[in-house]
């Protein structure tokens, strides 16, 4: 998602102090509407036992066909150590912007050029050949620009969705997420679907040596700097984690140990919920969002938590609460307006980009959907409303990273993260953190973590894969 023109970086907003404050200035009532929003520990306490138990299913032979929590294995056994080097190419398609990049590892630094090309909605919602020839026609332009069309280089392809894995070269897709619906593909192998896409075209030659997803990416591309990366954690249009299991827990894992004794296990988390077991922390816009989506029933973990949905429940809540009498009484057109709008997470990371008392983000959203005669009141209470999603989101995504922290028990895990919804939101990073501290305390409390941003993680990590592989089969060699 693109960096918006209000968002955090933008250097009107200037440092972002504490948003609690905004908490004393929010009318009682609209806090009372809003209580269904804001998870207790206790609240969330419980979901992590169920969430653990959802993870243990997924990782059993036995309970895996019926689990929520699909725990796929990836078939990547080992982490960068910064030995390796060579030039690779990358696809990173996970959402409606999709990447290719040029990746050069050499002496412990990684280079990279990138492009982006956009997939319009009739292709991510056509069949899945038109989606692989738009994918291969945008790799054969980049090869053309970057002037590598003559060379075999190794490619890693980071394809964002649930897919059982079979080898690391070889992925079969479960089902489409995020509002990707090119129904030909489930079933199949999405590796196979690139391969014949650049075979159609035969203007460039590509080996592809690894397909993973965006979690793995963000881990791998982490661990290249930091040895105690455990975790890749997404929260941007989509939302998902993986972590370094041991192969023994990871029963469905059947390949040798190369030596690690681990396996990244792609939890595809965002499913979680689809049996009903989250439903005691549903709202009623949580309802209604998943019944209006192209995926009723599925990925309802995600729907509370990701960029695709948050504006979503913003809006609805909003007008529920317009049509209650709670909040832009003294504009006629509001309910109007809110009906008609459609939001995205962007609107919320721009909302609560004001400082507290400040509205100058929030006027101009409300401008842009035909509102221009908001008091402060109402402003604050549509921050606070804001305010409530983002923090639901952090806390739920808090609460499965402490699990998967507890399950690893090792002393320190660095969490690598990427997501726009984390990366652009003010306070995202912050609650996260404070939420999981709060979580791991007592004599979780030995548990330390950090959080690292992974930058470009789903793009370089793809290339890391494929390098990792390379040098494993050199040392085995010999
Ligand atoms: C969706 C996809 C998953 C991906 C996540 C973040 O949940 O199913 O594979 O990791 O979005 O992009």
């Amino acid at each position: 998602m693109a960096l918006s023109k209000f968002d955090c970086k933008s250097k009107k907003c200037g440092p972002h102090r504490p948003d609690n404050e905004i908490e004393d200035l929010v009318d009682p009532k609209v806090k009372a509407r809003m209580q269904d929003m804001i998870l207790s520990n206790e609240t969330l306490r419980k979901e992590q036992e169920i969430y653990l138990d959802n993870v243990n299913r997924g990782l059993k032979k036995e309970t895996n066909p019926s689990a929520i929590i699909k725990c796929f294995p990836t078939y990547v056994q080992d982490l960068p150590n910064r030995t390796e080097t060579g030039k690779f190419l990358a696809l990173d398609l996970g959402g409606t912007n999709f990447r290719v990049l040029l990746i050069t590892l050499a002496d412990g630094k990684c280079d990279m050029q990138s492009e982006i090309y956009v997939i319009p909605k009739e292709i991510f919602t056509g069949s899945g050949v038109e989606l692989f020839d738009h994918i291969a026609k945008c790799l054969s332009e980049f090869s053309t620009k970057y002037g590598v069309q003559e060379e075999k280089i190794p490619l890693g392809f980071t394809f964002s969705f649930p897919v059982t894995q079979v080898g690391l070269t070889k992925g079969i897709l479960k089902k489409w997420t995020k509002g990707f619906k090119c129904d030909d593909v489930i079933g199949q192998d999405a590796v196979q679907y690139l391969i014949d896409a650049i075979k159609r075209r035969s203007d460039v030659d590509i080996d592809v040596v690894a397909i993973l997803n965006d979690t793995t990416g963000t881990l791998m591309a982490c661990a290249w700097i930091e040895p105690y990366c455990r975790i890749g954690l997404i929260v941007g249009t989509g939302s998902n984690a993986c972590y370094y299991e041991y192969q023994k827990n990871a029963e469905l894992y059947d390949e040798p140990d190369m030596g690690s004794g681990r396996i990244i296990i792609n939890l595809e988390m965002g499913a979680f919920g689809e049996d009903g077991a989250i439903d005691f922390i549903l709202t009623e816009e949580d309802k209604v969002v998943d019944q209006n989506s192209i995926n009723p029933g599925g990925q309802i973990h995600e729907k509370c938590v990701s960029g695709m949905y948050l504006g979503e429940l913003m809006r609805l809540r909003t007008l529920a609460m317009i049509k209650e009498g709670l909040i832009f009484q003294g504009c006629p057109n509001a309910q109007e307006s809110f009906e008609k709008a459609n939001f995205t997470s962007e609107i919320i990371t721009s909302i609560e980009s004001d400082h507290v008392n400040t509205y100058t983000n929030v006027k101009a959203a409300l401008s842009k959907i035909g509102i221009s005669d908001a008091d402060p009141k109402d402003m604050t209470s549509l921050r606070y409303v804001c305010r409530c999603v983002s923090r639901r989101s952090a806390h739920l995504v808090a609460a499965s990273l402490c699990v998967l922290i507890k399950k690893m028990d090792e002393p320190y895990t660095v969490v690598a993260v990427d997501g726009s919804v984390y990366k652009y939101h003010p306070h995202y990073r912050r609650v996260l953190e404070e939420k999981m501290k709060e979580l791991l305390s007592g004599e979780d409390s030995k548990y330390k973590f950090k959080l690292m941003l992974s930058e470009d993680g789903s793009g370089r990590g793809a290339a890391l894969v494929a390098a990792v592989a390379a040098r494993k089969q050199k040392e085995q060699k010999g």
